[in-house]
């Protein structure tokens, strides 16, 4: 008798945790709880950009290549081959690169050709994301002039602070918006 009677306290205490684990487990609750353990990504907050099919299809291979032109630009620095990297830094992420071509600002009044890449783009990508490319194409831009003095001035420090410019606004981007 006067066991059990001790043992209740002691049976509640281990109830506790049963209880607080009993909440009704909500879908943000479960990506957080899967989370540490690795299983399952948390609850994707980034902006959906309803591009249609083939357009998301070019977007994606822009992005490939501005991945690629990275890749070869910081391969060209490890080389002290600052030219090349600034002609890669022009030719596929500056502004007047092809791809820079959607993220520029219109002159006011100017329509992109009807059917044109250039015009799908204008009718889906939200302002806040072109900003954000055009901020990137401009850091590449910047990225170039800087890293063709770096030749002279041998000034690598500057060279890849500016090339984190161009980084940080692809990261930006990447973590306010998807296409899928
Ligand atoms: C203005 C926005 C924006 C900028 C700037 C941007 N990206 Fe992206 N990128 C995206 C979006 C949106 C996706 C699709 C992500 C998703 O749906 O999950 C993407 C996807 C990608 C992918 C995956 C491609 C695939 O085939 O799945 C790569 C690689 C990539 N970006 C590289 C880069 C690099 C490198 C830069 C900078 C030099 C960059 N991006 C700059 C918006 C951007």
């Amino acid at each position: 008798m006067r066991s059990s009677f001790l043992a209740l306290p002691v049976l509640m205490a281990m109830a506790v945790p049963l209880q607080a684990a009993d909440v009704p487990i909500t879908p943000q609750h479960q990506g957080m709880a899967a989370h540490g353990h690795g299983a399952m990504v948390s609850p994707d907050s980034r902006e959906l950009v309803a591009f249609p099919l083939e357009m998301r299809a070019q977007q994606l291979r822009n992005m490939r290549d501005h991945m690629e032109a990275l890749d070869g630009i910081l391969t060209e620095l490890g080389e002290a081959n600052y030219d090349a990297a600034a002609r890669i830094a022009t030719d596929r992420l500056g502004l007047d690169s092809p791809s820079a071509a959607a993220c520029k600002p219109k002159l006011p009044g100017a329509a992109p050709a009807k059917g044109s890449m250039d015009e799908m783009m204008d009718l889906y990508m939200p302002e806040g994301m072109r900003s954000i490319g055009l901020a990137m194409h401009t850091a590449a831009s910047k990225f170039a002039a800087v890293v063709r003095d770096t030749a002279k001035s041998g000034d690598t420090r500057a060279a890849y602070a500016a090339l984190g410019q161009v980084t940080h606004n692809c990261a930006a981007c990447h973590s306010a918006y998807r296409l899928q």
